[in-house]
């Protein structure tokens, strides 16, 4: 099963009937063991491509300090809401309608990104989008979080991975997985440089980087 699929079935939180992505269930622990080392108490983070709302849901009732603003596109705020409204946590904010592509982001400066699994779902023209957005809205020094697989010398690091980037380019051929180098190159454009990769499970990597002045 592709990293993507949506399945909508009850989960055991306030027998509320919620959107769930499977590939969430499984790396929502471990994304989040990584978002409280670095992230800080009383950030505001900006999650990207927020999806089900799930990541936004799994963090902000273990990580009360920080204030969680998830964005996606307009067709997706129902699910994103489905989830804040089980959860009722106060720093789950209202989510907002954000396409990588506008010019216009509707967020100020913000403490921290967060994006799970958008890099390789789109194209290049839009990770470029998003890692522009991000150098204007991202605070001097804010970390910017990028979970997902990435390639490494061009090649695949699994066979699952080749798999989910051929499923990918079946539905759009612009996107697939990424060269991290390429990655890499595309964010320090924006003044995002790179303070660690690391490897998570299932073949996939958590960039964190850093806005430097
Ligand atoms: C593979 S899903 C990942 C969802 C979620 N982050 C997760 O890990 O489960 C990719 C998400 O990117 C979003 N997306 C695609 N194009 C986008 C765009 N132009 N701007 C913002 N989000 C976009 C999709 O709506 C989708 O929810």
């Amino acid at each position: 099963m592709s990293d993507t699929a949506f399945v909508k079935h009850s989960i055991d939180l306030n027998d509320a009937d919620l959107p769930v992505a499977e590939s969430c269930l499984r790396n929502q622990q471990p994304i989040f063991e990584v978002l409280q080392q670095e992230l800080s108490d009383g950030d505001v983070v900006l999650e990207i491509g927020s999806g089900t709302g799930q990541h936004a849901a799994y963090v902000t009732q273990r990580l009360p300090q920080v204030r969680w603003q998830p964005s996606e596109m307009a067709e997706n705020m129902a699910n994103i809401n489905a989830w804040r409204t089980s959860v009722q946590a106060d720093n789950f904010l209202p989510p907002l309608v954000l396409d990588i592509t506008q010019d216009l982001w509707p967020v100020k400066q913000v403490d921290a990104v967060f994006s799970a699994n958008v890099v390789h779902f789109v194209g290049w023209d839009k990770v470029r989008a998003m890692m522009a957005g991000i150098g204007r809205v991202l605070k001097d020094t804010g970390l910017a979080i990028f979970y997902g697989p990435y390639n490494y010398n061009g090649e695949f690091t699994s066979a699952g991975n080749r798999q989910l980037d051929q499923w990918l380019k079946s539905r759009d051929p612009s996107s697939g997985i990424k060269d991290f180098e390429q990655v890499v190159m595309t964010a320090r454009k924006e003044k995002l440089r790179l303070l660690k990769d690391i490897a998570m499970p299932a073949n996939n990597r958590i960039l964190v980087m850093q806005k430097y002045v």
